[in-house]
């Protein structure tokens, strides 16, 4: 038996990265797959590489940041689908910036998809976890767990998801619905090339913490949240699971 087979799953994000990676997993394994992203090209070619192995998938260009596309994208993924078993919140943003010229804009940006993201897509997806018993896994970060310099909205945004995830997880646990999440370390996405301020110090570059691993790949990350997802952690719920090549130990 696969671990998804008979169940479906929203992963968001999933037009690239951490969330193609899990979209293709999950499909692999069974699941009809929601593949949720703004980005609408690279979403189509997850649900064509999905569809080529011989999975299902279903795609939906969502806004994570705006409640009423969440809403509605997610009312057509129960539609399209049938019962919703998981909801992986993968889509996220980080620019790296001085405090001094984080704008309000940005601030705003990073946390409204980060974290209120986070909190619109799991509350809209709530009524149909409950009805399936299902698993919502997070994706905060490293940078949620340690402060990083040139990071602030993007700390802030991880470190909420962590309470948030926490949270939820005491909250939902009477209903059946668990609620964990991973806190990936440098990963191979698009995400780890972006360019560092002008002005950033290097001695301050210094207290970046390390890992004595190489980065992961998005595979290594997307195989943590399937586990999450998956029945095999029945019994875990309110982690917030490291995978950064012992980064933070
Ligand atoms: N790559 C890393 O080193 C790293 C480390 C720790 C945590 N993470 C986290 O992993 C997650 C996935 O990132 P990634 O590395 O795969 O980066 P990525 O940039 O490859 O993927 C992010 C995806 O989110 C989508 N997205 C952005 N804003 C959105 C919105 N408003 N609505 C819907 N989709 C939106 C993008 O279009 C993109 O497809 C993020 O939450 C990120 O913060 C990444």
């Amino acid at each position: 038996m696969s671990r998804f087979s008979e169940r479906s799953a929203i992963v968001t994000g999933a037009a690239a990265g951490i969330g193609r990676a899990t979209a293709q997993l999950l499909a692999a394994e069974g699941a009809a797959v929601a593949v949720f992203d703004i980005a609408e090209a690279g979403a189509q070619e997850t649900a064509q590489a999905i569809e080529a192995s011989g999975g299902r998938a279903f795609v939906r260009v969502c806004d994570i940041s705006d409640p009423g596309s969440v809403r509605e994208s997610v009312a057509a993924a129960r539609e399209a689908l049938g019962p919703l078993s998981v909801l992986c919140n993968v889509a996220g943003l980080q620019q790296w910036t001085r405090i001094e010229d984080t704008s309000y804009e940005l601030w705003s940006r990073i946390l409204g998809i980060n974290l209120t993201g986070t909190y619109l897509m799991s509350q809209a997806a709530l009524p149909h976890l409950v009805e399936t018993r299902g698993a919502i896994v997070n994706v905060a970060s490293s940078a949620g767990l340690r402060g990083i310099a040139y990071s602030v909205p993007y700390c802030a945004s991880k470190g909420g998801i962590v309470m948030l995830t926490q949270s939820m997880s005491k909250e939902l646990s009477d209903r059946g619905v668990r609620v964990n999440a991973v806190a990936p370390g440098g990963t191979l996405t698009g995400m780890m090339g972006l360019p560092m301020p002008e002005q950033a110090s290097p001695e301050v570059m210094k207290s970046f913490p390390k890992s004595n691993l190489p980065p992961a790949e998005p595979e290594q990350i997307a195989s943590v949240i399937a586990f999450l997802a998956s029945e095999e952690a029945s019994n875990v719920n309110g982690t917030v699971l490291p995978v950064d090549g012992g980064m933070i130990a």
